[in-house]
Parts: C-alpha cells; structure tokens; sequence
C-alpha cells in the first residue's frame, strides 16, 4: 500500500521504516528540512536501537522515500498518518496547533480520495476536528475522504520491536472503507485488531498511558511506606505483581516517570476530562507523587550530605529512560536544577543523551566521558536513569575515586548488601 507519514519524529520515524520493512511504499514528510537532509545521508536525528540499520535498508531498496512537501506525499499515498507532536501547553492540554496545519495542507492537496490517519496522541473528539478542518479546506468539495485514529504504543528503546510486535493494534473509525483499508494494513502484524470508533480509540491511548503512569506512582507510593517502615519495595513489588490481575511490568519504584509522553498525556487526559465535566483526581495525584520523587531523591542527597554548598554531585543518565537520547521532560532536569539551586555542583555521564543534555544544561554542569571520571572526588553518586553499562561497574574503583563512598540508587538497579560490603553507604528507592 502506498503510505505518507507527516512528522518524522520518534513515532513517525519508526513507523514510517517499519510500513516500509513490511512491504510498503512510504514516504516521510517532515518541515524540518535539515533532518531530511541528514536522513537521506542514513544519518539518524535520534538513538533508537536498529533504526539506523532499517532506514537505510528501506531507503537503499526504495520501499522508503523522505521529502518536506506534503503535497508530494499526499499526492503518492491513499493513506496518510499525521505524526506530528502535540505537546503540553502550559495549562496541560495538548497543543494541536501541529495537527490542524498539517490536516489544512492535507486538505489543500488531496485531488482524490484519502485516508487521513490520527497516529499521534491526541485528545477525544480531535478526529472531529481534523474532519471538519479537512472538508472546510478541501479545494474539490466533491473529493471523498476518511478519518481514522490509530493510536501508536511503541516505547521509546525498543520502538522497532514494539512496532513490529505489538500487544494490540487500536483502530478507530467511522466507516468500513476505512477499517478494510488499515485491517489490511496490519495484515503483516500477527496481533489482536481492535476496531472501535474514533472517539473510544483516542480515549485507549490515554487511558492506556494515564493508567501506566498511575500504576507507576502507585508502587512509588507503597516505596515512601517501605521507607518508613523498613520494609523493601522490591520483594513487595514482586509479591505483588505475581498476582496476574495486577502483573509485574511497571511496578518498578523509583525517581518516577517522565519522558515525552506519560506527563505530557496524563495532564492532557487530565485536561480534556475536566473539559468534559469530570474531575480526574486520581491522575492528579498520581503527578503529584511523580513530582515528589524527584524531591524525595534531593532530599536523601541532604540527609547524607548535611550542607550542599560546594559539594560535587555525580549524576549517572540523564535521559529519561535507557536505550534513548531522549531527554524530554526526564526527571534528570528537575534533579539536576533542585542540585543546583541547591549550590552542588554537578558531574555527569550518560551513554547516548549527552548531545541534547549539552543544549539543556550548558555550563551548569561538566559532562564527563565516563562514569569514573563523572565519580571522581565525588561526595555522592546518583543513579538517575538505569542504563545497563551502569549496573556492572568497577566499584572499587569507584569508591576511590570518589570523596565520600555514598550512592543515591534511584533505579533501585544495585544489590543493598553488595554496596554496602563494598563500603558504600548505600540509598536505594524503598530498599531495606
Ligand atoms: N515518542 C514516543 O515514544 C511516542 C509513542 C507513542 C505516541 N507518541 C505520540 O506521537 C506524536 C509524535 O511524537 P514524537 O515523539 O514522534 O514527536 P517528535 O517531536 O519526535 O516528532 C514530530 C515531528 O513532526 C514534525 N512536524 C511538526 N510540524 C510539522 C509539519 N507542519 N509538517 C511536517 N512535519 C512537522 C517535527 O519537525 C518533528 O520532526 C505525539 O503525539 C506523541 O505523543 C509518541
């Protein structure tokens, strides 16, 4: 099938080299003309493990093609994905400012019939909105089109395998043209297909999110008490994720969530319920808890380093989470900024986010090559994102190097006893 994806991001990006992978002709439109430019060279705007490889084995047998002009690719394509960004404005609710330009230009360039395909995260009742901006806009008012959702799940990190592999396939729409249209699609995906309307499909994904990030700050939560009581909240964790109902993934405690999508969507959905008339106080609570993570980490930094004037502070990861570069909204920034306001200085060491991390901290922190050097005459180190390379470390030498041997686990990825028959004063997450 021919298939144009607008915005080349970390969805579009993905999805866009996987279609092609499966059989499909795509082309990937973005406005940032620059990326273009570099992914027709093969090189990646972002880390993602195997893209590289993906895109330039499509681009090189033809199955994927990049351009900037949406005509072109709505010109080329019966189906047409929208995956441009929708970020948070300052109140929560998604900016869909990305989406209504794009979906005005799709318009203006559509001579015969389209499916026009939400796959980024979106609020409900945004499908309404891009139809209505598509038939108000159409220069041919006789020309037929669709609106469908199709939400994306795919983590950042393992984005290609998610795609490729996913728990389900969400689509919503209104007729059956369109939903004989994507079925056959997916055809290549051995996954459960769930057809729905547009409204309930837009509503899957943020719920899906908002209940991921809430079951996150759920165990979170249930840490603060192990912490208090002496109880560890890896054993409870695993005592309780054992029950099926309840399942282990995400229920790992820790300095919390962030990323380019779980804050983002749960204030969104947070919005857009309050919109609607319902107050979603249980996602307030769970931002609440995830922002009080991150005080909680500077607090046990406090309480081992009494004074932070002057002392130096090792922060290992800065991206939001391992086997990314992506440094939206990682709770690295809040850390690193509460630190320095603090008067620490700052040390740190990330294997891929380090480039971006550059453009975020700028002077405020000394970017070292590796974590030995990032601990040397360190007072403390901090793990902030849980990259594998991190959790086998030499840490003899580590404790060496480092002015006091005292280390703030906030991944929760060491063994207590270990550490501590290391010598370290050791500080995990809820541990014992
Ligand atoms: N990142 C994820 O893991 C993930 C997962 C699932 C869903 N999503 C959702 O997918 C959407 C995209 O997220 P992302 O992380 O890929 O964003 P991104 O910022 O990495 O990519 C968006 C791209 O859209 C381009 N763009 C913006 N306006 C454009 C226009 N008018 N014409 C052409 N291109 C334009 C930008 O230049 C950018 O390259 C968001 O709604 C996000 O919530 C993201």
């Amino acid at each position: 099938m021919n298939i144009c994806i607008i915005g080349t991001g970390y969805v579009g990006l993905v999805s866009g080299a996987c279609f092609a992978d499966l059989g499909h002709n795509v082309i990937c439109i973005d406005n940032d003309k620059k990326k273009i430019k570099k992914l027709k060279k093969g090189i990646m705007p972002i880390y993602e493990p195997g893209l590289e490889e993906l895109v330039r084995r499509n681009l090189k047998n033809g199955r994927l093609k990049l351009g900037s002009n949406i005509k072109e690719g709505v010109k080329a394509s019966e189906i047409i994905f929208i995956a441009v960004g929708t970020p948070s404005k300052e109140n929560g609710e998604a900016d869909l400012t990305f989406v209504e330009n794009v979906s005005r230009e799709i318009a203006r360039s559509m001579t015969s019939y389209r499916l026009i395909v939400e796959k980024s995260t979106v609020p409900v009742n945004t499908g309404e909105w891009v139809e209505h901006i598509i038939r108000v806009f159409k220069r041919n008012k006789a020309v037929p089109f669709d609106v469908a959702s199709n939400p994306e799940f795919l983590r950042e990190g393992s984005g290609i395998e998610d795609f490729m592999h996913p728990d389900r396939i969400v689509i919503g729409v209104k007729s059956k043209k369109a939903r004989a249209i994507l079925v056959e699609l997916y055809k290549g995906l051995n996954a459960p297909i769930v057809v729905t309307d547009i409204k309930s499909a837009e509503i899957i994904k943020h719920a899906s999110n908002s209940f991921l990030a809430t079951k996150i700050s759920f165990i979170n939560a249930v840490s603060n008490i192990c912490d208090k009581a002496g109880a560890d909240i890896v054993e409870v964790a695993r005592g309780v994720g054992l029950d099926r109902r309840i399942g282990k993934e995400f229920l790992r405690a820790g300095i919390g969530f962030g990323g380019s999508c779980f804050p983002k969507d749960l204030a969104a959905f947070m919005r857009i319920s309050d919109n609607l008339g319902y107050e979603f106080g249980l996602l307030e609570e769970a931002q609440r808890i995830n922002y009080n993570q991150k005080r909680l980490v500077v607090k046990k930094i406090t309480d081992h380093l009494w004074n932070i004037p002057a002392k130096t502070i090792t922060i290992l990861g800065l991206s939001f989470k391992p086997d990314t570069d992506d440094m939206r909204e990682a709770p690295s920034i809040d850390i690193i900024s509460m630190l320095r306001k603090e008067g620490a200085r700052i040390k740190v060491y990330d294997p891929e986010a380090m480039q971006k991390a550059k453009a975020l901290f700028k002077r405020d922190v000394e970017f070292c090559a590796d974590p030995y050097r990032a601990a040397k005459n360190s007072d403390c180190l901090v793990v902030v994102t849980e990259w594998n390379e991190f959790k086998d470390l030499d840490f003899k030498k580590i404790k060496k190097l480092m002015r006091q041997p005292i280390i703030i686990d906030g991944r929760n990825i060491y063994d207590p006893g270990r550490m501590r028959k290391l010598g370290f004063t050791y500080v995990g997450i809820g541990r014992r």
